[in-house]
């Protein structure tokens, strides 16, 4: 689905969602892509326990399944966790590692994120590994040098991931960096990304995007989509960063991943 094209748009619903308000979610969403020929490629990341009830109707509309996490081993005693193969039989094509929340309540260091995402990979499951820096780090000025870490040390061997730049304060809090900031830090990890790697990676940026803001962050260079997480939860919010992505069809800077 996620074509060199077309930006990429992924919605982390985080611990929302049950069954019917999801499909409900599902169908707005997949009914106005399918009748605004949207060209731009979705992703949509539920709960652990909507997986399988989404993998149809997400096949259906063509958006991607993603979980927002998985354990770096396949199987064992790990008592309440999920592995990459169990994503895998549940539909997913897509795994959130690293996320801010999963490093701050779960301690998850990046040693165990580059684990988890060489387990995604193993299992033919593309990890959207995040990184950014908290509000300590950003008000002094130690941005990049926290990004520069981060990928170090969670970057797995493979280039088949996607790469999401979430700056920590900018969760969930509706303030977002300058976009002369977003520029540089996306340009600094492409910098980094390119060197590692020979095929191309995706960008995505995350933290606070929303119908407001989607358009002007996605035309930055190196910025090839976005992680929403509250916006993803309202179809007509969603819809309407779908709409502002499917402007730039054909615009992309990097190719997919
Ligand atoms: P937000 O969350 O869009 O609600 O800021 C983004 C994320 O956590 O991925």
């Amino acid at each position: 689905m996620a074509t060199p094209s077309q930006k990429l748009i992924v919605g982390n619903w985080k611990m929302n969602g049950q069954l019917q308000n999801a499909n409900t979610l599902i169908t707005a969403v997949g009914d106005y892509v399918r009748s605004h020929k949207s060209p731009c490629s979705i992703v949509i990341c539920p709960p652990f326990t909507l997986l399988t009830s989404l993998s149809g109707p997400c096949r259906n509309y063509e958006f991607g399944l993603g979980a927002q996490d998985c354990h770096e081993k396949p199987c064992g005693a790990f008592t309440g966790d999920i592995s990459a193969p169990m994503l895998k039989e549940a539909g997913c094509r897509y795994v959130v590692v690293g996320h801010s929340e999963r490093r701050q309540y779960h301690q998850e260091s990046d040693t165990i994120i580059r684990a988890k995402a060489e387990a995604a990979i193993a299992e033919g499951l593309t990890p959207i590994i995040c990184i950014g820096e908290t509000e300590s780090e950003y008000n002094h000025g130690k941005t990049l040098e926290t990004i520069e870490q981060q990928l170090n040390a969670c970057l797995p061997l493979s280039p088949n991931l996607i790469l999401a730049y979430e700056p920590v304060w900018a969760i969930g809090s509706g303030k977002t960096p300058s976009l002369e900031e977003i520029r540089q830090v996306h340009q600094f990890i492409d910098k980094i990304l390119r060197k590692a790697f020979e095929k191309p990676v995706r960008i995505l940026y995350g933290g606070s995007a929303k119908p407001q803001n989607a358009k002007e962050i996605l035309a930055i260079p190196h910025v090839d989509g976005l992680l929403v997480g509250g916006a993803s939860l309202e179809a007509q919010c969603f819809t309407a960063i779908i709409e502002a992505a499917s402007a730039y069809s054909g615009l992309l800077n990097q190719a997919s991943s």
